[in-house]
């Protein structure tokens, strides 16, 4: 007979399910090659959430649920390296490159030859990651101690609440992978933290809709996230960090204690470390032109900006002995990439004015083909850029695309063939839609058109609300909102641009009004007394199925739920993410517009700024109005509501403990409301526990059947469809 087994201790459980959690991790964050589904990890996750909750003494900070934890309270704290953090100097050609190599032949022992490790040119910024024991950790383990940003190069700041975030990075290593990696206990990392083009656009796209400035291009994006005061943000950005050295910090600083750098990279990803997978070694210089070549030919195709490549000398102690000059190592140089630029003319300036009033100006270029794409576009951002520019109409100008999502004028060029434009650019003292003066505030650079209802705005705040991401209405693009502001949408630019909240108007001319509007507010679209079917069809190419289909689509969206609406709204700083916190914490617009700025700062993420942002929308009567129109005309501003099954069909939940916000009843409507069904017993054909403070047998039952657990966070994740059911 076997010998009764024994439950495994709390803290056994806790050790296990953080080994299972690291495992998954290294496996998505680093080697892309998940095994299981989100939804099984989190699941994972609760289980390791719900049981520190019940033990908290036994948290460490090297716990996977550790990464978002504190935040930093006054700032980041200024720190010293343990060694300078160089910079590099650049080659921009082959010439430059062989005259390195020759520098780094003549440095060595007569004969001597080199071996070189060619490494991408990650456009992030880089990071130290000190490693250490911890604390409560097991013997023999390193853990992530602090994290510090390169700052002047001797003193960096130290972000690690933020670090601790991304994924990629390893909070515990276990002393087996050290032992393999041949890593002491004590050491140093370093390397790029980049934002990868997609997380760039979602975040641009999320600043642009909450009403800010986007970020001109991933590195200044990846360098304001690592600095936020804001944790939770951080998370969400999706930053990865790529490891490229490592150094021993223990005794013998200084020296690096694995005799190569190929070697380096291989023992940091063998530790757990995210490294970039398409670093070679070679021993010719002919062998590095290559592998630029390669490199260049890759640059398009990479989830991430890269902006050359890095060359270093791979034998250590032939590092040691080719040393410093004053910045920068003798051993390595970055080899930059030509910028993606051309050269064409300004052809005209156009006046945008979007949503929120900001008039922008766009440059209108004699098309250019510029790294595989053509470019006829470009911003010129404000007046004062024209300014600093001191371009003209006519000019030859040079374009630029870097990692930007706009192309960008760099300067004006000017020689015999590119001779000087005539035409001054006057930027327009009224709108050039409404005619109303613009404004410009103390402090900014931006002119505004301050007027609520004009045109240009109304037509930005529509083609805003019918957007895929806030209340999904079909058919409702730029020519059909055109119309329905009785504007002519050929004067409007064309419907292929990727530009859905600014408007195109030349200077000189406004677009004509040339039939009254059908509707003059976004209310206008759910009033059938104004917008109906006959209208509908008495306009230009609008046929009666159009029509049916827009109204029904404009019907639907009237159930988008809370968090759309809000969103909708266009209140300053507060996006898709901001809206869903919310809504899910007021539950009805009403109890929104009720709360304080000091109620509204104790929903998670939301600051003053956002909290005074929100008091200061409701308060204007204009948008009172609308809301109280929504009401009357039927928009849902009450809960979240989803077609049923989409959410929690088929699964099964039960409710235990006390939950800190929801009773019992509204966790179980709530669940019921998303095709859940909560029933009284734990079984094998239970999905979820949803376990709260005092959860007694019901928790132990779960446990031993291997039913995931959930706690309210978790629980509100899942309804509010964040997690995506398991297949
Ligand atoms: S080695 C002392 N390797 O480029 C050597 N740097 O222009 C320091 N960078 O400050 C850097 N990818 O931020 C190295 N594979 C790579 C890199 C890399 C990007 C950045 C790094 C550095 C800058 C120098």
């Amino acid at each position: 007979m076997a010998p009764a087994q024994q439950d495994p201790s709390p803290d056994q459980q806790i050790n296990a399910l953080r080994d299972q959690l690291r495992h998954h991790e290294h496996l998505y964050y680093v080697l892309d090659s998940p095994v299981i589904d989100d939804f099984a990890y989190d699941a994972l996750m609760n289980q390791l959430k719900a049981l520190e909750a019940a033990h908290p003494g036994l948290i460490t900070p090297d716990s996977p649920t550790q990464r978002v934890g504190g935040k930093p309270k006054d700032g980041f704290l200024k720190v010293p390296h343990s060694r300078p953090m160089l910079s590099l100097d650049n080659a921009y050609n082959a010439d430059e490159l062989r005259a390195w190599a020759d520098r780094v032949v003549a440095g060595l022992a007569h004969g001597e030859t080199a071996r070189y490790v060619c490494e991408l040119k990650l456009d992030g910024l880089s990071l130290a990651l000190q490693y250490g024991p911890g604390e409560k950790a097991a013997a023999h383990t390193a853990v992530l101690l602090s994290g510090i940003t390169r700052g002047d190069g001797s003193i960096g700041e130290d972000v690690t609440s933020n670090v601790r975030t991304i994924r990629s990075i390893p909070l515990h290593i276990n002393a087996k992978a050290l032992a393999q990696a041949g890593l002491p206990q004590t050491f140093e990392v370093r390397g790029e933290v980049v934002l990868p083009q997609k997380a760039f656009e979602k975040m641009n796209e999320e600043r642009v809709a909450a009403g800010m400035a986007p970020a001109a291009n991933p590195r200044n994006a990846a360098a304001g996230t690592i600095r936020t005061l804001e944790p939770n943000i951080v998370a969400q950005r999706r930053l990865e960090f790529f490891a490229y050295f490592v150094l021993r910090s223990d005794e013998n600083a200084g020296d690096s204690f694995i005799p190569r750098q190929s070697e380096a990279l291989a023992a940091l990803r063998s530790a757990g470390f995210l490294v970039n997978q398409h670093a070679t070694t070679v021993s010719t210089i002919d062998d590095v032109l290559a592998f630029i070549d390669t490199a260049e030919k890759l640059r398009g195709t990479l989830p991430y900006e890269i902006d050359g490549v890095v060359i270093k000398v791979d034998a250590i102690a032939q590092q040691r002995r080719l040393g410093f000059t004053g910045k920068a190592p003798r051993w390595a140089i970055a080899y930059k990439f030509p910028a993606r630029a051309g050269i064409t003319q300004l052809e005209d300036v156009l006046f945008q004015v979007g949503r929120t009033g900001k008039v922008t100006p766009v440059a209108a270029l004699t098309p250019v083909f510029i790294g595989g794409t053509t470019v006829s576009r470009a911003t010129l951002h404000n007046a004062d850029e024209i300014a600093r520019l001191g371009v003209r109409i006519g000019d030859f100008v040079s374009v630029e695309r870097g990692g930007d999502v706009i192309p960008k004028i760099t300067e004006v060029v000017e020689d015999a063939t590119h001779p000087r434009g005539t035409q001054e650019i006057i930027f327009p003292i009224s709108c050039p839609v409404c005619s109303t003066l613009l404004v410009k505030q103390e402090g900014e650079v931006d002119w505004r058109c301050i007027n609520d209802s004009c045109p240009a705005r109304l037509r930005g705040e529509l083609l805003f609300w019918s957007a895929r991401s806030v209340m999904n209405i079909e058919g409702l693009g730029k020519s059909m909102v055109a119309q329905l502001l009785g504007q002519s949408a050929s004067l409007l630019g064309d419907d292929n641009e990727e530009d859905t909240t600014a408007e195109a108007v030349t200077a000189e001319g406004a677009p004509i009004l040339f039939r009254e509007p059908i509707i003059r507010s976004i209310a206008d679209l759910y009033d059938r007394a104004k917008l109906n079917r006959e209208k509908l069809i008495a306009l230009d190419r609008i046929g009666e199925k159009t029509a049916d289909a827009l109204l029904a689509q404009i019907d639907r969206s009237k159930e988008a739920g809370l968090a759309r609406v809000l969103m909708g709204l266009g209140i300053r700083f507060v996006g898709e993410r901001t809206a869903q916190l919310l809504a899910q914490h007021f539950g009805s617009l009403d109890a929104l517009i009720a709360a304080s700025a000091e109620d509204l700062t104790a929903v998670n993420e939301v600051g003053p700024r956002v909290a005074e942002a929100i008091v200061e929308f409701f308060a204007i009567e204009k948008n009172g109005q609308l809301v109280a129109d929504l009401k009357r005309l039927g928009v849902n501003t009450v809960a979240e509501r989803k077609v049923i099954g989409t959410a929690l069909t088929g699964l099964t939940f039960v409710l235990t403990g006390t939950l800190p916000t929801l009773t019992r009843e509204a966790a179980k409507a709530r669940i019921e409301a998303e095709g859940g069904k909560v029933s009284g017993a734990v079984s094998k054909k239970t999905d979820y526990l949803v376990a709260g403070e005092e959860a007694g047998s019901k928790l132990d039952k779960a446990t031993q059947l291997g039913v995931k657990v959930l706690d309210e966070p978790a629980l509100l994740a899942l309804l509010a469809g964040e997690a995506p059911p398991a297949s």
